[in-house]
């Protein structure tokens, strides 16, 4: 397919991650919720982002924390009312921002009223709203294949005497996108937000709504979560069902959809977002969030090197051009903390917190921003025993280990603790009172103490913080055609520690030289980028003074030694003679 390069205001974006739970909280019952967002939104416009993205604020029993959703038309009021999310909506429209909410397509809530109906007996006219399937002849489930969570991927109904599907908790079970009210039912949905004025979705777990309903068996047994993917992602008619939600409802809006897609080709990347193809505008790359788990496991880690995460980027930088569009996606809600797994929460946690900034800042690809990384949060420091946890996906994992697999719980808590979600989900850290600013009330998920030094307060003024790094790359990106359409190219490419790219768009060119690590690195230019750089001007840097002394170095060919997590961008070096 031909390669175009076109400008659209969701390519030039920045989107902002606000976990509603842990934003902020208006009315002190210690949950955070939508007039929180409201009373934080000056905040977030001079940090200069464009857009947020509000995860799940539907009804919900909250199993996934509103990724089970009991009703796709209402706000649950532990966030406030639909006038509140109206008036958000207004108040971002008025800063000329704008707002995405998650689209949960894959599955509802066991305790939504279709669900309640498809189970009630197996003539129901909702029965086929989700996957029903008689039991094995042991009587066990219909297949070997293993949820997200790890555990079967059916689950028995003792009601009507057969297993229902759920790719994720016992809680969600996957609606049946193959029957034709179901998306019917879905587009209405999705019409009823846009039609409010939303601009768009984020889409959760799109690329699993197609599944081979044959059922085959897992042949990847080893693997724990997800054993089978290969047969519900990415499935027979996954382009067909997007296709038709492009032309039924999204067409129809001037708004933009992003695919949460894990476990994609960029092939397949390429068929969900070429323009030409009339599906989604971007596919989140969530490749490298992923860097430091066994694939067979996900809750053990396994090391991971810059050689790797330098393939990841690339293939989603240089392959991908022209041809389709990415998010560009380090954290979420999902993961540890973006520096505790990609840079240095102890000694190094500011510098490295401001390289992975610069590093998200200067890619390709719309960058999704999680609230807190922009001030160097670090990962929790309450989960001490399983009962500190409140997601479902280390709960069922620590129950799996400890009971059919016998292991030894506080072996199974020491792979919990890095990863569990709760390390994202801790409240958003304002000030360094009691709550942090986020409740006067004892909130749902505990403070992290470190609140006293790690605060948007302590930062806003301070012309060196993490937070005032992060409003300078914005606010440099915004501008920069180079940062935001150019072409990638990695250099130094053999270097364990240095991560170092070009980006060009015409007669703009960028360089930027990342330490990706926590020992000193030295810096040794290729004599074709010595040539290049020295009409060029040090845009941003990590180190001050020593980041000046080592720009002079680099250009004047001597050796210079980059710090741990030293990073340094160059703007304006001049065109090769080629
Ligand atoms: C997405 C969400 C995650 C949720 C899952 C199931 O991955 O980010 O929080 O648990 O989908 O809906
Ligand atoms: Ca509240």
């Amino acid at each position: 397919m031909k390669k175009i390069m076109k400008p659209e205001f969701w390519k030039e974006s920045v989107i902002y991650e606000v976990y509603p739970r842990s934003f902020k909280d208006s009315n002190n019952d210690g949950i955070g919720d939508i007039p929180g967002i409201l009373s934080k939104l000056d905040y977030l416009q001079d940090l200069g982002i464009d857009i947020i993205w509000l995860p799940p604020v539907y009804p919900s029993p909250n199993a996934d924390y509103g990724y089970d959703i009991t009703d796709h038309y209402g706000i649950n009021p532990e966030y406030g009312t639909m006038d509140d999310w109206k008036q958000l909506l207004h108040e971002l429209h008025e800063r000329n921002m704008r707002m995405i909410m998650d689209l949960v397509i894959n599955h509802t809530s066991d305790e939504h009223p279709w669900f309640k109906e498809s189970r009630s007996s197996r003539d129901n006219k909702y029965r086929d709203y989700y996957f029903w399937r008689d039991p094995a002849p042991d009587g066990g489930p219909p297949n070997n294949w293993t949820s997200f969570l790890g555990d079967s991927m059916w689950h028995l109904d003792e009601q009507t005497g057969q297993y229902y599907l759920h790719s994720y908790g016992i809680k969600q079970p996957d609606l049946n996108w193959d029957n034709p009210n179901v998306r019917k039912d879905m587009h209405r949905a999705m019409r009823f937000w846009l039609d409010m004025g939303m601009d768009g979705y984020r889409i959760d777990a799109v690329n699993s709504i197609s599944k081979d309903t044959s059922f085959p068996p897992a042949t990847d047994t080893e693997k724990m979560q997800a054993n089978s993917s290969e047969f519900y992602k990415n499935g027979p008619h996954i382009h067909e069902y997007l296709h038709e939600m492009y032309t039924e409802v999204f067409s129809h809006y001037n708004i933009f959809t992003t695919g949460e897609a894990s476990d994609v080709t960029l092939e397949e990347v390429k068929e969900y977002t070429h323009p030409a193809r009339e599906e989604l505008n971007m596919v989140l790359m969530i490749e490298a969030s992923k860097i430091c788990d066994d694939p067979k496991d996900m809750w053990k880690s396994k090391s991971w090197d810059l050689h790797e995460l330098k393939e990841i980027v690339a293939k989603w930088q240089k392959d991908l051009y022209g041809e389709g569009w990415m998010g560009t996606y380090l954290s979420n809600h999902d993961h540890p903390r973006l520096v505790a797994y990609l840079g240095d929460e102890g000694r190094y946690r500011v510098e490295s917190a401001k390289m992975l900034g610069i590093f998200q800042l200067t890619l390709r690809g719309t960058p999704y921003i999680y609230q807190g990384d922009e001030i160097g949060m670090t990962n929790a420091s309450h989960l001490h025993t399983i009962d500190d946890v409140t997601e479902q996906q280390a709960r069922v994992y620590y129950d799996l280990m400890t009971t059919k697999y016998g292991e030894d719980p506080e072996q199974v808590m020491k792979r919990i603790r890095p990863k569990a979600r709760d390390n994202a989900r801790t409240p958003m850290q304002w000030d360094d009172s009691q709550y942090a600013d986020f409740s006067a009330q004892k909130p749902w998920m505990q403070v992290n103490p470190n609140k006293e030094y790690i605060n948007v307060q302590r930062q806003e003024d301070d012309p060196d913080s993490i937070l005032t790094m992060y409003r300078k790359l914005i606010h440099i990106r915004r501008k920069s055609s180079a940062l935001l359409y150019g072409k990638y190219d990695c250099i130094m490419s053999e270097h364990d520690q240095i991560f170092a790219y070009t980006r060009e768009w015409h007669d703009e060119h960028w360089l930027i030289i990342l330490n990706f690590s926590r020992s000193e690195a030295e810096l040794q230019l290729p004599q074709e980028l010595i040539d290049r750089l020295e009409s060029s001007e040090l845009i941003l840097c990590t180190h001050g003074d020593h980041s000046r002394d080592v720009a002079r170095a680099a250009i004047s060919q001597q050796p210079a030694q980059l710090k741990p997590y030293e990073s340094l961008v160059f703007r304006g070096f001049s065109i090769l003679d080629q």
